[in-house]
């Protein structure tokens, strides 16, 4: 299948990676090509900058935002949370079309400094979620993955052998089952469907615990579990 996804980062680069692998064209939508593939310079998180990256992985496609778009027969959101309108909008909403999304984005301001500040709350009390299906209404949006490190995203054996929990909501039920499919595919097992779109906004309020649990855990692979 042909996917496209919004994010150079960590995020993106994981995800695009573990679709690759399993036999998915991958195409990655920046602002600026020659830009992206010119940064070597390794992230704060110890990351390589996305050209070093894509050096060990030329048979995924870098693009704009539009071109990705219109590569991906289902999309993924891995932008930086404040800006993913913005990004979505650079990619055109006839190329979004009503395709799925998949939504892993956070609203973090890191402005000043750590911890970071989630931005979920603001003025409107929406999610970025939220956001993202009012703006562009025909996409079918798909909340998930964003309660973990990337890392876990894809490998979700890296903790209690896939038996933690990832969460998803969104709209559109067919969309679930697909995104469902996909996650499956990552090894997740406990997997649960937390309702529509306004979902997210619980979700995505989890970060602050989220945070301050990497501050005392560090970087050994943890995620919330939902005992019941
Ligand atoms: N890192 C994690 O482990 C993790 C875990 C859970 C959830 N998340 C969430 O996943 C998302 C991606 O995280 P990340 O760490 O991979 O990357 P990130 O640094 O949060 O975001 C990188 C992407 O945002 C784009 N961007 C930045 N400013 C922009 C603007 N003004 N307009 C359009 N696009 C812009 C960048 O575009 P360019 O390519 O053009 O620079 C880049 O592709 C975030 O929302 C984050 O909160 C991350």
């Amino acid at each position: 299948m042909n996917i496209g996804i919004f994010g150079t980062g960590m995020v993106g680069q994981q995800i695009a990676a573990a679709l690759t692998a399993q036999g998915h064209s991958v195409m990655i939508g920046t602002r600026d090509v020659s830009k992206s593939l010119a940064n070597t310079e390794t992230t704060a998180m110890g990351m390589p900058g996305f050209g070093a990256w894509h050096k060990d992985h030329q048979n995924i496609q870098i693009g704009t935002f539009a071109q990705a778009a219109t590569h991906g027969e289902i999309l993924v959101n891995a932008t930086s949370g404040a800006v993913s309108i913005e990004a979505l909008t650079s990619a055109g909403a006839n190329n979004l079309g009503s395709k799925i999304l998949i939504d892993i984005a956070n609203d973090l301001d890191f402005s000043k400094g750590m911890p970071p500040v989630t931005k979920t709350t603001d003025s409107t009390g929406s999610s970025v979620g939220e956001k993202i299906q009012a703006a562009f209404p025909n996409l079918k949006v798909v909340k998930t993955l964003n309660t973990m490190n990337a890392f876990i995203m894809v490998n979700a054996n890296l903790v209690e052998n896939g038996n933690s929990t990832v969460f998803i909501n969104g709209n559109d039920s067919e969309a679930k089952k697909t995104v469902t499919g996909i996650l499956e595919s990552f090894g997740w097992k406990d997997i649960m469907d937390l309702g529509d779109i306004t979902a997210s906004r619980s979700v995505e309020l989890l970060l602050p615990i989220w945070l301050r649990a990497w501050s005392v855990i560090g970087n050994t692979p943890f995620n919330f579990k939902i005992v019941r």
